[in-house]
């Protein structure tokens, strides 16, 4: 972790690939938690369950190149000096929601091929249901599903610490995500 190279400031396709992605992540995991967790069975849940399957999909698709880029570039120098434990737990969410990026969705997609069901990509493209292989679906889900409840408390406190940042120590933190800095 020690090893990664520093950047001086997020350039534009930095900030653009961290937007979208986390955009239409969010939206992913808003809908898997309201159609997996509350809401009955029926069409709506069933429409809902697709959309979040094919836009978990492209994700994945644009999450790829998110992170490799994130990987290529390095990480920026924190913006103002912090305790140390704020330095590595900010690191530690920022790993975590890298890995989530690619990981939620790589287990979903495990989890539902292996669990013998295809998944439609926002109509643009069809991958195959798998054979039906119950332990390797079972993995899948098994990674899945805690992952969601890990990444909730990693994304409270990266939005909290991103407020926390721009409100109470008014360093530029959030603003040079958002380009005005
Ligand atoms: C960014 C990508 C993704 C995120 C953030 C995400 C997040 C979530 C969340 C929050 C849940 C609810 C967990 C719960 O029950 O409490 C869930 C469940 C589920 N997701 Fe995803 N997901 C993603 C991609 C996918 C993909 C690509 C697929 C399949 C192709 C998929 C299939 C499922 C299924 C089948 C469940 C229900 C699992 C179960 O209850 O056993 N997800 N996901
Ligand atoms: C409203 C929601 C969000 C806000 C306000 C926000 C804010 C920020 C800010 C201000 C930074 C810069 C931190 C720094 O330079 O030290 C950052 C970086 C980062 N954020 Fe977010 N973020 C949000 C959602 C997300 C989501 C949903 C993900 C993951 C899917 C994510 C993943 C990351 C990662 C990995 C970094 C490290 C730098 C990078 O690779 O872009 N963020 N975020």
């Amino acid at each position: 972790m020690g090893q990664v190279k520093q950047v001086q400031n997020y350039d534009v396709l930095s900030r653009l690939n961290h937007w979208l992605v986390a955009a239409l992540f969010l939206a992913v995991f808003v809908v898997g938690f309201a159609a997996f967790e509350f809401m009955p069975d029926g069409e709506t849940r069933g429409a809902m369950i697709g959309l979040h399957k094919g836009l978990g999909v492209v994700v994945l698709i644009l999450g790829a190149w998110r992170v490799f880029y994130r990987l290529k570039q390095g990480f920026l120098a924190e913006a103002s000096t912090m305790p140390r434990w704020q330095e590595v737990s900010a690191k530690l969410v920022h790993w975590l929601l890298l890995a989530g990026i690619i990981l939620f969705p790589v287990s979903g997609m495990i989890g539902s091929h292996f669990g013998g069901r295809e998944v439609a990509v926002m109509g643009l493209f069809t991958i195959p249901a798998g054979p039906k292989v119950e332990w390797l679906s079972t993995i899948g889900y098994g990674v899945h599903v805690p992952l969601a409840y890990l990444t909730l408390a990693a994304l409270l406190l990266h939005v909290g610490g991103a407020l926390k940042h721009h409100i109470i120590d008014k360093d530029a933190t959030l603003t040079r995500m958002l380009g005005r800095s």
